[in-house]
């Protein structure tokens, strides 16, 4: 019969959640604080445990860690009234089997319980998950939707093993941010975060510049080139807009995941790297791989732990977490002192079709605070920098900068020539890398946005 440990100092919870779960048919033990919790979860060793965050002597974290390190094949299922990325972070990667915010919803509860039942039911020799309790990320990642710290649960069981990584998000929605917050609570965080855009280089460079290349390989190689998975080492490289990655490359990259060697380009000597990839899309990688754009294997390889980004319009709630988060920030970045903000200016924002996503939003507060006049932000201002946003292209005065007719013109001419960059780059009489340059500064996008 399944065991359940219930520790939290609320009696109301210690009495639902125990009448609850007997009725069940579970052999239910309850303690109202951390040390009589880790002492019955000592001597009785039950199955699954009910953990709060907050207790009177104690700290759910650390007694989880504990637990985690005296009997790994319990399942610990953490309830908190905490929201943060951090707290979620910290738990999912210490070994918790769920995580469950309060004000409780039982069925959620009672889901977890199951599923720890049953898992311990067909496996009752549990592999191991590593302890580890490192310090909070100094890059913050704000969220406290479902969606967000879905997104932190996944981050939480990834980062504490070098598995690759698959980011999946629409444009601005915080690809890189995930990476780097992935890689700075991975236990080779001491070790290299590269990054290599696909997008940005010419097809014919692209593969010395990630495996390098031996002097004398192709003309112009006068040395010996360390390429990016070299330079990650141990560490983790950040494969950003793999769809543009040539086929070919493509082939050679799956090559290297298989079986984690490569040799330069030109050389023949094998050379090994256990650098963590993290690679990120904003198109839809399984559609370019009907569309015979991507390679079937390497998707395969790349999707085993994929985390979709949700764009700022599936997570609404966030916005005024996100607004304190980028005040804070840019305030310090700019010396600026604006604090407040004024009433409606948060459901002004809600309303806004955010296609730009989260960096739009930083982009909006920072012209909010460079134009701001006092500690104040208004709803005025917000209302005009919004409607120049929403009208894009547009009308105003912005739309006869160069840097706008150039993007408009590139886009068209992109678009006439079904996104053919060769061609394109020829009939606009620059190079190709120029060309692949100028899509990435102004995120010209095939559906035109
Ligand atoms: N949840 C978040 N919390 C705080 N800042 C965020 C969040 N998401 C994104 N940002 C910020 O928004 C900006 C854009 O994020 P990022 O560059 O990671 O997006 P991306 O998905 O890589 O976009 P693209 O596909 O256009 O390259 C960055 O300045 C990043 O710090
Ligand atoms: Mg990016």
């Amino acid at each position: 019969m399944t065991k359940l440990l219930v520790i939290d100092d609320e009696p109301s919870i210690l009495e639902t959640l125990g009448m609850f779960f007997e009725e069940k048919g579970l052999t239910v033990l309850t303690a109202d604080t951390g040390t009589k919790g880790m002492d019955l979860f000592r001597k009785l060793r039950p199955q699954v445990v009910i953990l709060d965050i907050r207790l009177p002597d104690a700290n759910g974290l650390d007694l989880l860690a504990t637990m985690v390190k005296e009997n790994l094949p319990a399942k610990i299922i953490m309830i908190t009234a905490f929201q943060d990325m951090e707290t979620t972070i910290v738990a999912m990667k210490t070994g918790a089997f769920d995580y469950i915010h309060k004000p409780l919803d039982i069925d959620q509860v009672e889901q977890a319980v199951d599923r720890a039942a049953r898992i311990i039911e067909i496996d009752r020799k549990t592999p191991s998950l590593t302890p580890c309790a490192e310090p909070a990320a100094p890059v913050e990642i704000i969220g406290k939707s479902e969606k967000m710290r879905h997104v932190f649960k996944m981050m939480g069981l990834v980062c504490g093993r070098q598995v690759n990584v698959l980011l999946q998000g629409a444009t601005g929605t915080g690809k890189e941010l995930t990476a780097r917050v992935i890689h700075m609570n991975s236990a080779s965080k001491e070790a290299p975060f590269i990054v290599f855009d696909c997008s940005s280089v010419v097809d014919t460079i692209i593969e010395s510049e990630l495996f390098g290349h031996e002097k004398g390989a192709f003309t112009g190689a006068d040395q010996t080139t360390i390429g990016k998975i070299e330079l990650a080492g141990a560490g983790t490289l950040f494969l950003d807009e793999i769809s543009q990655l040539p086929l070919k490359i493509q082939g050679k990259l799956l090559g290297f995941l298989q079986r984690r060697e490569f040799t330069r380009v030109g050389g023949t000597r094998v050379l090994k790297s256990s650098c963590r990839i993290v690679a990120a899309s904003n198109q839809n990688l399984s559609e370019l791989v009907e569309k015979g754009q991507f390679k079937q294997d390497l998707f395969y390889r790349l999707k085993v732990f994929t985390i979709h980004l949700p764009p700022l319009e599936e997570r609404l709630s966030d916005i005024p977490f996100l607004v304190e988060h980028f005040l804070t920030k840019i305030n310090r970045e700019l010396g600026t002192t604006a604090t407040k903000i004024q009433d409606g200016v948060m459901e002004r924002l809600r309303r806004h079709t955010w296609k730009g996503n989260v960096r739009e939003l930083e982009n909006i507060i920072v012209q909010a605070l460079v134009g701001c006049r006092g500690n104040v932000l208004l709803r005025d201002d917000i209302d005009r920098i919004l409607d120049q946003h929403r009208t894009e292209p547009v009308q105003g005065l912005e739309s006869f900068s160069l840097a706008h007719v150039e993007k408009q013109h590139i886009a068209r001419t992109l678009s006439q020539l079904g996104w053919n960059k060769t061609r394109a780059a020829r009939l606009l009489q620059i190079t190709l890398p120029t060309l692949r340059s100028k899509i990435k500064r102004y995120h010209i996008r095939p559906n035109g946005n």
